[in-house]
């Protein structure tokens, strides 16, 4: 499965069970353009679509993950041009796919770099991560989901902070410590990614619909209230008990046996 694309890698890896997408215009510390972010789309959804495969990695290629959206592309934008086009509408897609993605954060994460991490399920580490959402030195605002999403993972006043002052980046180990990112991995980015991929190939064992009721009973506590949210995973639990999955993981145990997920 080798499609080719300019600005990003897709490649499948972990036995063929997970997807690798690397964001790759190291030139621009992988400014986010509006072409890369289609492709980034493109390869998620395909990803998304591909039965083996069970969870997705993203990264960046070089020294950032992604220093933002493409600042040279939106600069001559006028108020009507950006609210007319919804010119970064199209990145929602990304919260759309049902496979777990994680982020491995090899270096700046800035701006949209850091929106786009955020938009994953999982962010992992790599020492040299930068989090940031320097958009008010630009003279603009986070328009991808930073003012929504800091603040659950950092709390206000560091997210306040971040914001506000367009500085104060958030290393991997304070990342780690707040929550925002599960773990940091030292050395390499390769160590990295081959944690993150290895994470992915954990994940891509479970049951497949399964891992999806499961995404989507965790986000659902970033969509809406305690009541809903709990309302909302029990039938979700509950449909668990439609599949076979669910029959072969329960008796498995009892059995004292690993179980063997069909993905039905
Ligand atoms: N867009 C376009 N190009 C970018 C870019 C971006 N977001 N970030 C870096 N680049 C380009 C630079 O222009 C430079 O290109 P040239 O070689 O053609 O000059 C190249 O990448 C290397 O960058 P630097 O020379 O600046 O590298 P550095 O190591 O000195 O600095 C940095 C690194 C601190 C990350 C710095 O590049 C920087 O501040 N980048 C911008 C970060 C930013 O403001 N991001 C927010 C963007 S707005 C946004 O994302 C809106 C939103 O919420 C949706």
């Amino acid at each position: 499965e080798g499609k080719e694309y300019e600005s990003i890698h897709a490649t499948i890896v972990g036995d063929g069970t997970v997807g690798l997408v690397t964001l790759d215009r190291p030139k621009a510390l992988n400014a986010l353009s509006h072409a890369l972010m289609v492709e980034v789309v493109d390869a998620l959804q395909a990803f998304d679509a591909s039965p083996k495969i069970g969870a997705i990695v993203i990264t960046g290629k070089g020294k950032a993950f992604a220093a933002g959206a493409d600042i040279k592309e939106m600069k001559d934008k006028t108020f009507v041009d950006a609210y007319a086009s919804r010119f970064v509408h199209h990145w929602n897609a990304v919260t759309a796919i049902r496979k777990p993605i994680i982020a491995a954060v090899n270096g700046y994460a800035l701006g949209g770099g850091c929106e786009l991490a955020m938009m994953c399920d999982i962010i992992i580490a790599g020492e040299r991560a930068q989090f940031g959402q320097p958009e008010l030195n630009l003279g603009t605002i986070p328009g991808i989901g930073g003012t929504q999403r800091l603040i659950r993972e950092v709390g206000k006043s560091r997210a306040m902070e971040m914001v506000l002052t367009g500085k104060h980046f958030m290393g991997a180990q304070e990342a780690a410590q707040r929550g925002l990112a599960c773990r940091v991995v030292p050395g390499e980015d390769e160590a990295l990614v081959a944690e993150a991929i290895s994470l992915a190939k954990e994940i891509s064992k479970q049951s497949k619909p399964v891992v999806a009721l499961a995404k989507e009973s965790v986000n659902t506590a970033y969509e809406i209230g305690l009541t809903e949210g709990v309302r909302r995973e029990q039938v979700l639990f509950y449909a668990t008990f439609g599949l076979q999955d669910q029959k072969e993981g329960m008796s498995a145990f009892v059995e004292k046996r690993s179980p063997e997920f069909k993905d039905k």
